[in-house]
């Protein structure tokens, strides 16, 4: 078995703000192993956003342990990029110059930047989109920009907020498919939120279901099916999967302590 990549041990979030304090995340465990598909999924604002940002480094916890490769988080860091559903790129730079952007941060020269832009680009299929701004371009389009971008700088982890909730259904099913070939092929570590069960289930190893806030793991399920998992929709084990985790969540809806 591979060994663990992020360690997460009895983690809390508190927020402030005008002298209430809000628990978004509460004695959450959970482990993702080296090069594992990990869904997360839970009810809205049970702490999902606030925990990928605290493995980004972008957000400090209040209490416990998280641990990348055996070592604490201490901020962000060019081992863990993060994907978000609207893509956040940047509306005055073409898909070529946002994706240089984080090779800019990182300090490769011009040359080696727009070469890394070209390749990652056409990995997500946007050759021929080198040069159109964001507003040019579909939410689908937006979010294989913002993925190439996310690659470019070669980071070991992903970590995925909800990217293809604003898409169709048709063009966020190429983009899954997409996803999983470019996990496959470069071995990454996949941290992936989403709000679909359907989605949860199609893509991850294993998945976390978070219960209402303050967020915790409820449980983590195993994802058994065999890939690659083109067909595996129509299937009786994805439907009892799907069941699985729906009846969990059930529990929680109505459980929100607001
Ligand atoms: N910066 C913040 N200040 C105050 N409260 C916040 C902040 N960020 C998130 N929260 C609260 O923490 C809870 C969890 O939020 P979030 O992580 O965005 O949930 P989710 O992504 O699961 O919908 C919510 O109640 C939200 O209002
Ligand atoms: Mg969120």
């Amino acid at each position: 078995m591979s060994k663990n990549k992020i360690s997460v041990q009895n983690l809390s979030k508190e927020f402030r703000s005008n002298g209430r304090v809000v628990a978004a995340l509460k004695g959450l465990s959970f482990e993702v192993r080296e090069g594992e598909f990990f869904g997360i999924v839970g009810p809205s604002g049970c702490g999902k956003t606030t925990l990928l940002n605290i493995i980004g480094g972008i957000e400090r916890p209040t209490g416990g342990s998280i641990q990348i490769d055996g070592s604490e988080i201490k901020g962000p860091g060019f081992d863990r990029g993060m994907l978000f559903q609207e893509g956040a790129l940047l509306p005055w730079r073409t898909s070529k110059k946002n994706v240089e952007f984080g090779l800019e941060i990182k300090g490769a020269d011009a040359g080696e930047r727009a070469k890394i832009a070209d390749k990652y680009l056409k990995l997500v299929g946007l050759e021929g989109f080198e040069e159109s701004y964001p507003h040019e371009l579909s939410m689908g389009m937006v979010q294989r920009v913002s993925l190439a971008r996310v690659l470019s700088f070669d980071p070991d982890i992903l970590l995925m907020d909800e990217p293809f909730a604003s898409v169709d259904a048709l063009t966020r099913e190429g983009l899954q498919n997409e996803l999983l070939k470019i996990w496959t092929d470069m071995k990454k570590t996949i941290v992936f939120v989403t709000h679909s069960i359907d989605e949860a289930v199609y893509l991850s190893d294993r998945i976390a279901v978070l219960s209402a806030r303050p967020g915790r793991a409820k449980e983590v399920v195993e994802i058994t099916l065999p890939r690659p998992r083109d067909r595996i929709r129509t299937s009786q084990e994805f439907a009892h999967l799907r069941e699985k985790i729906e009846d969990i969540l059930k529990e929680e809806i109505g459980n929100n302590e607001h």
